[in-house]
């Protein structure tokens, strides 16, 4: 067998459809492209019809398959009825994204029960609800992927991320608890933590005079992550590539949280660039 036919086998989409919440955020849009382009069908959900309109534009531009449906994941009936219209539509769910989540940065003595509420109802009760909703589709099949999208504030918080950072940890508990219970019926559930990734929300922090430079410094690659570059992980979650992995977390941070470099040290080995 042929090295593409190899790698075909382990790693295409084709014929699975996906279906992804918060698509049509920074990086759900770059995520659904890049699905859509290893074979994906994906049905793209979110609240935002506007940027779901531009993704699906962009996406069937590109000649691969979407379908969009606006969906708020903070309620039941929305959920309920966008799961049955992806069934309907493409008669079967095998991957799960569950990437919607909102954050404020405030301090945790600020904030207030109306904020703590809503983070949590999108961040943690959100992906509670999809995946009460999606599950029982993939165990009629016998077989699925649930891909949670954490934050790497799930292990390192920044000041000002309490809440958030509670939701990404939860959502670490709902990643274990999907792989334990869910194993017999073939389904996987795995999570991945991005760190500082460069999407128009985050471009702010990134061109700040100081906040810039600091997180240069506390990130071994030295620069932010980029969308696309979560894809490669979430092509090996979704696929058959990955058929052992579950439970897992997969921490994306360009070496983040594995330490820094705060003063200079002796070496003859300086990269000079
Ligand atoms: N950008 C980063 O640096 C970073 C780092 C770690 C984790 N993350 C996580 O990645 C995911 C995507 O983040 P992003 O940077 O693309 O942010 P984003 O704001 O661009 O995207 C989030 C998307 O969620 C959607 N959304 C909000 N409320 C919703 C609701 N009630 N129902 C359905 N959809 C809703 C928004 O419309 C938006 O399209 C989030 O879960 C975020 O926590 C982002």
């Amino acid at each position: 067998m042929s090295v593409e036919s190899n790698l075909k086998r382990l790693f295409s989409l084709e014929g699975k459809v996906v279906l992804m919440t918060g698509a049509a955020g920074g990086i759900g849009t770059e995520l659904a492209k890049g699905l859509a382009g290893v074979g994906a069908e994906v049905a793209a959900c979110d609240v935002d019809v506007e940027r779901l309109k531009a993704l699906e534009e962009q996406v069937v531009g590109d000649g691969g398959k979407v379908r969009t449906y606006v969906m708020d994941v903070t309620s039941n009936d929305s959920v309920k009825t966008c799961v049955d219209a992806v069934i309907r539509d493409s008669a079967q769910i095998d991957v799960l994204i569950n990437a919607a989540g909102i954050n404020k940065r405030e301090g945790f003595l600020d904030v207030t029960e109306e904020t703590y509420d809503r983070i949590m109802d999108i961040n943690l009760k959100g992906v509670f609800r999809v995946t009460q909703a999606v599950v029982p589709h993939m165990m009629k099949r016998r077989k699925g992927s649930i891909i949670n999208v954490g934050s790497h504030n799930n292990t390192g918080m920044l000041a000002g991320c309490s809440i958030y950072g509670a939701t990404k940890s939860g959502l670490q508990a709902f990643t274990r608890a999907g792989a334990v219970e869910w194993a017999e019926w073939g389904i996987r559930t795995n999570s991945i933590s991005p760190g500082h990734i460069l999407t128009p929300l985050t471009q702010v922090t990134w061109d700040h005079p100081t906040r810039g430079d600091y997180l240069r410094e506390r990130i071994a690659l030295r620069r932010p992550g980029y969308p696309e570059e979560l894809l490669g992980t979430v092509v090996l979650l979704a696929s058959d590539a990955s058929s052992y992995i579950t439970g897992s977390n997969f921490v994306l941070d360009g070496g983040c949280l594995c330490g820094g470099t705060p003063w200079e040290y002796d070496t003859k080995y300086r990269y000079q660039g």
